[in-house]
């Protein structure tokens, strides 16, 4: 019966071409199964090249040999043709026949086998594309900032699908859609940069945080102490101590800030692109509606959106810190001696005058620029505590590396956090802002004590704090 089969597969160059093919891949595949069954981990390439190329291959070749047999039966045919009038338009199988038996026999044989093996591939292959290290790591450049960030998320044990997907079928298949045309972009280097941000066609919140974040968990207040550093040379330290008022649904009507994501709350509301300003706010609860307006949106793109919780945590994987934050906890934890003169000050000046063209360049100036402060302004610092000044540089290496990518231009502020209040992103405030106002003028509440109880502000020694931690 094999022997049947190849003699029919090895009629056609074509056909022989795709058994070879076929056959090179499949050993190739299962070689590299085995090795991965062993414990080795090559990584999201390995598995893309098991999973997903070599099946290609695969399927090609299995594609070729029908092909080259028909190439095979029309060339006979012809030449039949020539002493007969009438050839038969396609193959007669005759089962009665032992020759044709045994090809149509090894044909399904390894048909089926095939299409197990595919299948078995197909959804490995499947699998491998929603890992964290093929959506990080396979465009690495591309994806390198989020995935970066993820790593140091709460949200880092989960993985980008988890979000950026969630469950069932038509988003799968909408995702992979928009993925093979992501991976065209990264090969032909049609993205932007920095990838554009916020992402208009996420999956509702309701289909992914609230799979695992129950959406009515009442929170109740939580308690915030923030440690800062200010530029003087003692790095005065203080502490910023606040009450969130989170709330949240348990019962019928929830107060605090989690009351936008109340059942029977919706909030839509008028932005641009960038979703950073924010003009007509449209409010429906149980009690009715109510429209705020403020100044008209100007000419360009506008869109309707519906808060959810992404509207406000929408870092909730990939947050960028700004330099003072970052500087604030390595100080705080230790990585950077809060001792030395200064540091608070000079490490905001290398982390956002520097220009570097690579992580590895900013590494080596960084560090050089903080040891030649301390050999020109402190001399005897720098001898005294060369071990602290070298891994001051380090750590002001790492804090930078998580936050600028020059290849994406990334930089500090790029993208905004919308969780708060600052002066690079207005957060609650493009809503809380005093300007928005119904037509009988009430406002959206933007008073300090709406949102939370700031019981310490900068304050070197609170007293809020000798009561919670005698
Ligand atoms: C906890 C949920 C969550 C996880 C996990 C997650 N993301 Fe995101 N991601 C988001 C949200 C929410 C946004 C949208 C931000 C917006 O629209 O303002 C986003 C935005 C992005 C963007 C657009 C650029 C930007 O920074 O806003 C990229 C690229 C991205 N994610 C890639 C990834 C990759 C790669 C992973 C896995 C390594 C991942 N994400 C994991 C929630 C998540
Ligand atoms: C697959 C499950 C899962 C999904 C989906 C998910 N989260 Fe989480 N989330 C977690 C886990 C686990 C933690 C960590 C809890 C901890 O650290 O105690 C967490 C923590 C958080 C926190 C607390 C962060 C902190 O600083 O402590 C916030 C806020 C949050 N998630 C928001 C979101 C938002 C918004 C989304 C949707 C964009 C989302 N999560 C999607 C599992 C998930
Ligand atoms: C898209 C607009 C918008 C954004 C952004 C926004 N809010 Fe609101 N918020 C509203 C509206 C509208 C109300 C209802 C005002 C009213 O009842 O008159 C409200 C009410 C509140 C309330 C009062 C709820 C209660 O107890 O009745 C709190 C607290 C609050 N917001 C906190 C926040 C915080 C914190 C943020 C940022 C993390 C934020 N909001 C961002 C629109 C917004
Ligand atoms: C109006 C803005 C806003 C919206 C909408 C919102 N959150 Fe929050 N959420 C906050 C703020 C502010 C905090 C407190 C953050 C802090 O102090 O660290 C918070 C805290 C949390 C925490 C941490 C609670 C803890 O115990 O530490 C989780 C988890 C969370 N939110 C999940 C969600 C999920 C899931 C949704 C959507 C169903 C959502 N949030 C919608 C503003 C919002
Ligand atoms: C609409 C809600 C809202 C209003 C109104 C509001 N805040 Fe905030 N505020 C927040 C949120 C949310 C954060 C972020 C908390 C966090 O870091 O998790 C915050 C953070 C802060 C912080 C700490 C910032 C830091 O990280 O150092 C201070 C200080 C502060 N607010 C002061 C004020 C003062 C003063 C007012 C009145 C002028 C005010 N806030 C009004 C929501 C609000």
């Amino acid at each position: 019966m094999m022997r049947n089969f190849i003699s029919v597969v090895t009629r056609h160059w074509i056909s022989l071409v795709g058994a070879i093919i076929a056959l090179v891949a499949v050993v190739l595949m299962l070689t590299l199964v085995g090795i991965q069954m062993t414990g080795f981990r090559g990584g999201a390439y390995l598995g893309i090249l098991t999973y997903m190329l070599l099946p290609m291959v695969f399927a090609i070749g299995l594609v070729l040999i029908p092909v080259g047999v028909m190439r095979k039966r029309k060339l006979d045919a012809a030449s039949a043709a020539l002493h007969e009038a009438q050839a038969p338009g396609l193959p007669i199988i005759d089962l009665n026949n032992e020759h044709t038996r045994g090809v149509v026999l090894a044909s399904v044989v390894i048909g089926l086998l095939s299409l197990v093996l595919l299948a078995g591939a197909t959804y490995k292959g499947v699998h491998e594309m929603e890992s964290v290290a093929f959506c990080g790591t396979v465009c690495h450049t591309v994806m390198e900032p989020e995935h970066t960030a993820f790593q140091r998320s709460p949200h880092s044990k989960i993985t980008c699908a988890d979000c950026h997907i969630g469950a069932g079928a038509d988003w799968f298949v909408k995702s992979k859609i928009s993925g093979s045309w992501q991976m065209i972009s990264v090969a032909l280097n049609l993205y932007p940069t920095p990838v554009t941000s916020p992402v208009h066609d996420l999956r509702p919140a309701r289909d992914t945080c609230e799979q695992c974040h129950w959406p009515t968990k009442h929170v109740g207040d939580k308690l915030q102490v923030k440690t800062k550093f200010a530029d003087d040379e003692t790095n005065t330290e203080s502490k910023t101590v606040l009450v969130m008022k989170v709330g949240g649904q348990q019962g019928s009507a929830s107060t605090g800030i989690h009351w936008h994501v109340d059942r029977g709350v919706e909030i839509r509301y008028l932005t641009d692109p960038t979703r950073q300003n924010v003009y007509d706010i449209e409010m429906t609860t149980p009690a009715g509606k109510k429209v705020f307006k403020t100044e008209a949106a100007p000419e360009g793109p506008t869109e309707w959106r519906t808060m959810d919780c992404v509207d406000c945590h929408n870092r909730p994987a990939h947050v960028f810190y700004p330099a003072d934050k970052e500087l604030n906890s390595a100080m705080d934890d230790g990585r950077i001696d809060k001792t030395l003169p200064f540091i608070k000050r000079e490490g905001l000046r290398v982390l956002q005058e520097g220009k570097y063209a690579s992580k590895e360049e900013a590494r080596a100036g960084i560090a050089r620029e903080v040891e030649g402060f301390y050999k020109t302004s402190y001399a005897d610092v720098a001898t005294a505590k060369a071990a602290q000044i070298k891994a001051a540089g380090d750590a002001l290496g790492d804090i930078y590396s998580w936050n600028v990518f020059p290849k994406m231009k990334v930089t500090w502020g790029t993208h905004k956090n919308n969780l708060g209040h600052s002066e690079e992103a207005p957060g609650c405030f493009r809503c809380h802002d005093k300007k928005h106002t119904t037509a009988d003028g009430a406002r959206i509440g933007a008073n300090c004590k709406t949102c939370h109880a700031v019981l310490a502000d900068e304050e070197e020694d609170p007293e809020i704090l000798k009561t919670l931690r005698p």
